[in-house]
């Protein structure tokens, strides 16, 4: 698959590395050019072989994947405005909308989320919500404490749901279906919970979200 990835932060790197690892091409894009270019250069280090390049806004048209790696709501306005270049795509919204000022609440409210109101601005994309409960660090490493990191996906699409569990999947990550793209609100406050327990209870950032059976 050509998965292309919108910012060049560190979930970028997360996502692209794990992307690398399970074969597929990924293309780069961010707002700035030189930053798109120097993640580009770190993951093919990496990974020698690997199909990895960064690009400008029209290289959405190639992808089979589009995953915004944009803060909120910058991945909804990014979104917006490339409406037309993704229409049928499928779109991944990984966003946690927190208020990162008082870090008390979502910024979204109630009876909505960050995956929903992107949805609404690309009515003719698949979008789908995932990776927004794994942090970059252990998204890199794929693993925490030796268990493969569980991808929550949400979303109204089976086949663009069924496209990004086999990223998730080759990417030697364990995909979890939790149902239609308003599950994404309970994705969103469950991070956020995550988020907000960090320091409290002393993870460093380094924890995942798991269903143990
Ligand atoms: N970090 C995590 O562990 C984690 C885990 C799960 C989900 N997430 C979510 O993943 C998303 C990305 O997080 P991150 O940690 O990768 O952030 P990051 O390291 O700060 O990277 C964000 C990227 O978005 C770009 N950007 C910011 N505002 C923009 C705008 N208005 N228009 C276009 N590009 C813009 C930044 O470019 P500039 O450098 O030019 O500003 C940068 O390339 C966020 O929504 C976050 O909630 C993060």
């Amino acid at each position: 698959m050509i998965v292309t990835i919108v910012g060049a932060g560190n979930m970028a790197r997360g996502i692209g590395t794990r992307a690398l690892a399970g074969g597929h091409s990924v293309r780069l894009h961010d707002r700035t050019r030189a930053k798109a270019e120097e993640l580009a250069t770190a993951l093919s280090q990496a990974a020698p072989e690997a199909d990895v390049t960064a690009v400008g806004p029209d290289a959405v048209g190639d992808s089979d994947i589009v995953v915004l790696a944009l803060p909120h709501p910058a991945g909804h306005e990014v979104a917006a405005a490339w409406a037309d270049a993704l229409a049928g795509k499928t779109v991944v919204d990984i966003s946690n909308p927190v208020d990162f000022t008082t870090f008390d609440s979502l910024t979204v409210p109630p009876g909505t989320s960050a995956a929903e109101q992107i949805a609404a601005a690309v009515p003719e994309s698949r979008v789908v919500k995932a990776f927004n409960t794994t942090f970059a660090g252990p998204l890199t490493e794929g693993q925490v404490a030796g268990r493969p990191l569980d991808v929550f996906i949400a979303g109204d699409d089976d086949t663009a749901k069924q496209t990004v569990s086999a990223l998730v999947s080759s990417a030697g990550l364990r995909p979890l279906d939790v149902g239609p793209l308003r599950r994404a609100r309970e994705l969103e406050a469950f991070q956020f919970l995550h988020m907000a327990s960090q320091e409290r209870l002393g993870l460093n950032w380094s924890s995942a979200i798991a269903i143990l059976p």
